[in-house]
C-alpha cells in the first residue's frame, strides 16, 4: 500500500474497526479540447499523480456512511430511500453515483467509507471527477460487482449531470477511469473510443495554479453549452440533420455565419476550430513534432480567450508568459475555465529554470502565489497498487 492509502485504511480503522479496500481515481488535466466533450468532439486529457482515495467495506444494511478526511464530516444515505435531490455538498457526489450505479441495474451493499484527496478542489484538474470514480469503484467492489471502466464513466457523468446539476461532458471521468500511465488519450467523446498518445520521456506537463476561483463558474458553463445547443439548432435548417457541433467544419460555419447571432457564432467558432487542433495535437505529438504541437496549445488558448470567453486576467497572463520561456512548446488554460490552471507543454530539462519565473512574475503581476508543478500522466482508477490481493 502507498503511504496515503496506509493513511486513510488506517483512519478507517479507527472509524469503523475493520480492514478496507482502498480504490483511487486520479484528477486530470487536459492537453487540448476545451468544452468539445459535449458537443460531440475531441479531447486530449492525461491522469495525473493527484488522486482521490475512498477506503470501504461493506456493512450490513443497505445503509452507506462516508467520511470525509478534508471536510470533517459524515454523512449517512439509505440506499433503500434515496433522497431525489442532494444536499448542495461534496456528498452529493458520492451519493448520486450511489443512485445512478443502481439506477443502472447494479444493486450495492451498504458501506462504511471514508475519503481523501490530493486533488487541487475547483482548480480545474477534475476534483469532482475523481470523488465520483473513486466512489463507484469503492462502493463495487464492496458489492463485489466489476467496474466497467467506460460504463463507469458514463454512469458518473449521470450522477453530475441529474444529482448535481452540472451539465458537463464525459471527458472527466472517462480519463478518471481509463487513464494510461505516460500516455495523453485521444478520446472520441461520439464513439466513446480512445486511443494513447504517448508523452515523450523528455517531455513534462507543466501545471501552474492560478488559484484564483470564480464563483459562478458553474452558471457560465452551463451558458456555454446552451449557446453550442443553440447554434446547431440554427444550423440545422442549412446543414442537414446535424447532431453536435461536431458534424459542422470550420468551412460550413464560415458559409453560414450570417445566419447565427454574433455571439453564438463565436462560440461555435471556438468548437469547430478546437476540434481540428486536437486531432492535429494528436498528429504533431505521435510524430514528435512539439512545436506544432505547442503552436495549437497557443491557439487554443487564444479561442478561448476571444471566442468562447472562458478566461481570466491572471490565467491569460500565466499563459502569455509561459508560451514565451526557453523550452516550453505550448501554453493554454485547461478544464472548464474562468480560473483555475494552466498547462504547458515543455522540455523536462527546461522544468527547474522555468518553474521559479513563472512564480515570481505572477507574484509581481496579480500579487497572488501560483503553484507549479511538473506531472507524468498516471493510470486511471483501480485499488491502490499494492492493495491489490
Ligand atoms: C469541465 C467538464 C468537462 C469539460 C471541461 C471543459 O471539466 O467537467 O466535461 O467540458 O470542463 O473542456
Amino acid at each position: 500500500m502507498s503511504v496515503l492509502a496506509r493513511d486513510v485504511a488506517q483512519e478507517f480503522g479507527f472509524r469503523f474497526g475493520r480492514t478496507p479496500k482502498v480504490s483511487r481515481a486520479p484528477g486530470r488535466v487536459n492537453l487540448i479540447g476545451e468544452h468539445t466533450d459535449y458537443n460531440d468532439g475531441f479531447v486530449m486529457p492525461a491522469a495525473l499523480d493527484f488522486a482521490t482515495l475512498t477506503a470501504a467495506s461493506p456493512r450490513p444494511y443497505r445503509r452507506l456512511a462516508v467520511y470525509s478526511m478534508i471536510m470533517d464530516e459524515t454523512r449517512t444515505f439509505d440506499l433503500d430511500a434515496p433522497a431525489e435531490t442532494g444536499a448542495h455538498d461534496w456528498s452529493d457526489y458520492v451519493f448520486g453515483v450511489a443512485v445512478m450505479l443502481e439506477r443502472s441495474g447494479r444493486r450495492l451493499t451498504g458501506a462504511d467509507c471514508v475519503i481523501w484527496t490530493d486533488v487541487p478542489l475547483g482548480s480545474g484538474l477534475s476534483s469532482s471527477a475523481a470523488l465520483e470514480v473513486s466512489a463507484a469503484h469503492a462502493l463495487l467492489t464492496a458489492a463485489f460487482l466489476p467496474f466497467e471502466p467506460v460504463e463507469v464513466a458514463k454512469i458518473c457523468q449521470r450522477a453530475e449531470n441529474d444529482y448535481v446539476g452540472m451539465r458537463c461532458g464525459i471527458m472527466d471521468q472517462y480519463v478518471s477511469a481509463c487513464g494510461v500511465a505516460g500516455n495523453a488519450l485521444l478520446i472520441d467523446c461520439r464513439s466513446l473510443e480512445s486511443r494513447n498518445v504517448p508523452i515523450a520521456p523528455n517531455l513534462r506537463l507543466l501545471i501552474a495554479n492560478s488559484n484564483v476561483r470564480h464563483q459562478h463558474a458553474g452558471g457560465e458553463y452551463n451558458a456555454r453549452r446552451e449557446a453550442c445547443e443553440e447554434g446547431v439548432r440554427m444550423l440545422r435548417p442549412y446543414l442537414g440533420p446535424i447532431a453536435a457541433l461536431r458534424d459542422v467544419t470550420p468551412k460550413a460555419l464560415e458559409r453560414h455565419r450570417r445566419v447565427l447571432p454574433e455571439l453564438v457564432y463565436r462560440r461555435c467558432r471556438h468548437i469547430v476550430t478546437e476540434n481540428a487542433r486536437v486531432l492535429e495535437s494528436e498528429r504533431a505529438l505521435k510524430a514528435g513534432d512539439f512545436v506544432a504541437c505547442g503552436k495549437a496549445m497557443n491557439a487554443s488558448h487564444a479561442s478561448m480567450r476571444d471566442d468562447f470567453e472562458i478566461t481570466c486576467p491572471e490565467i491569460d497572463f500565466l499563459a502569455d508568459f509561459t508560451q514565451k520561456q526557453a523550452g516550453v512548446y505550448g501554453s493554454r488554460m485547461t478544464g472548464g475555465g474562468f480560473g483555475g490552471c494552466t498547462v504547458s507543454l515543455i522540455e523536462a530539462d527546461a522544468v527547474e529554470q522555468v518553474r521559479p519565473l513563472i512564480i515570481d512574475a505572477y507574484r509581481l503581476v496579480s500579487g497572488r502565489e501560483a503553484d507549479v508543478f511538473a506531472c507524468s500522466p498516471s493510470d486511471g482508477a483501480g485499488l491502490d497498487p499494492l492493495d491489490k490481493d
